[in-house]
């Protein structure tokens, strides 16, 4: 059964002890929830796997307090550090070359030679972390592929059942996930997954940045179908119908039918506000019982880039 516990720093002791006898840990970061686990760990790892339902294929991030514990599992090449100074803590993920010598069990990375690490900019996620002296592996507390959890609630949902302690924090700040760069050859930036740090924050580095390839994305696990509601969701609707969900940005200016469900992510078109909205939206849509989601557009621009990336994958239909 879950065990949800408030952040105090009895709790996230307590929380910490587990985590070294190889258990899971539901926790708040300022992105989304994690569910997280010793990433020095077999045992854990499986565990996260099997509650998630993921892919074996599909790796972890593992979070670390900073930069010197990142160095004892993976190569600091020159570019993670230009990366570091400027948005880390936060959140960024970068991935590394493994180390020869690195404690992490293969399986947090699905066996490649390279590792996601970051550092959150949160206070309880980050004590988690020092109490455990560990790094924790932790993807989003989510059954695999289905809607990103920004509030505790979320997790009790996907994982009622599990033998699992969670750390109740109240809402993610972000509500959206780290953006991904791979930094593992010290020479360019790949951009895997947009995230809460937008191109434009990228291209003010002065590093390369190459665009990503097909095969790569598939060879890391960055699935096609991807937060989905178990609503079918639509991004061009031509016209709403009765019992339709509308998921809106901005003034909804035309007649909406009888029994249509609104939840406006930004009323006035604060892409901040929607990428914090999106996945609560989801949520509460989908427990509505209705025949679709349709989406208003969203700019493609900024922030409205991760979250269009994240719309498209949950509207992909195999
Ligand atoms: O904001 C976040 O990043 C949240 C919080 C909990 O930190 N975590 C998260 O984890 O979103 P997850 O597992 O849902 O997404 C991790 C993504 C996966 O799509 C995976 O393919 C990619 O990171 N990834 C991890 N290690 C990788 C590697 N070595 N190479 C390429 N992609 C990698
Ligand atoms: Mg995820």
């Amino acid at each position: 059964m879950i065990q949800v516990l408030s952040s105090t720093q009895a709790n996230i002791k307590l929380a910490a002890e587990q985590i070294k006898q190889n258990n899971i840990v539901a926790f708040p970061t300022e992105t989304v929830y994690g569910l997280g686990g010793s990433a020095y760990s077999n045992t854990a790892i499986d565990k996260i796997y099997q509650y998630k339902n993921r892919p074996l294929h599909n790796p972890l991030i593992a979070h670390y307090a900073s930069l010197d514990h990142i160095a004892e599992d993976c190569i600091v090449n020159d570019l993670c550090k230009i990366i570091y100074k400027k948005f880390m803590p936060g959140p960024l993920t970068v991935i590394l070359k493994k180390k020869n010598n690195s404690h992490l069990v293969p399986m947090v990375s699905a066996n490649l030679p390279t590792q996601g690490v970051r550092v959150p900019n949160h206070k309880t996620a980050l004590a988690l972390i020092h109490y455990a002296s560990l790094p924790i592996a932790a993807p989003s507390a989510n059954i695999s592929n289905k809607i990103s959890p920004t509030l505790p609630e979320h997790v009790v949902k996907s994982f009622s059942k599990e033998n699992l302690i969670l750390l109740d924090d109240g809402a993610s700040t972000l509500g959206l996930e780290s953006t991904i760069v791979d930094i593992s050859n010290n020479k360019n930036l790949t951009i895997l997954r947009h995230g809460y740090i937008t191109l434009e924050d990228l291209q003010s580095l002065n590093i390369p940045i190459v665009s990503q390839k097909e095969e790569k994305i598939l060879a890391s696990g960055m699935l096609k179908k991807h937060y989905s509601p178990n609503t079918p969701l639509e991004l061009s609707c031509e016209k709403l119908q009765e019992n339709d969900g509308l998921l809106a940005f901005g003034e909804i200016n035309f007649v909406l039918p009888k029994n249509v469900a609104v939840y406006n992510l930004s009323p006035k078109k604060n892409l901040q506000e929607a990428a914090k909205n999106l996945f609560k939206a989801l949520w509460e849509l989908d427990a509505k019982g209705l025949t679709r989601i349709c989406v208003m557009p969203i700019p493609n621009v900024g922030l409205g880039m991760a979250i269009n990336e994240k719309l498209q994958k949950a509207a992909y239909k195999e």
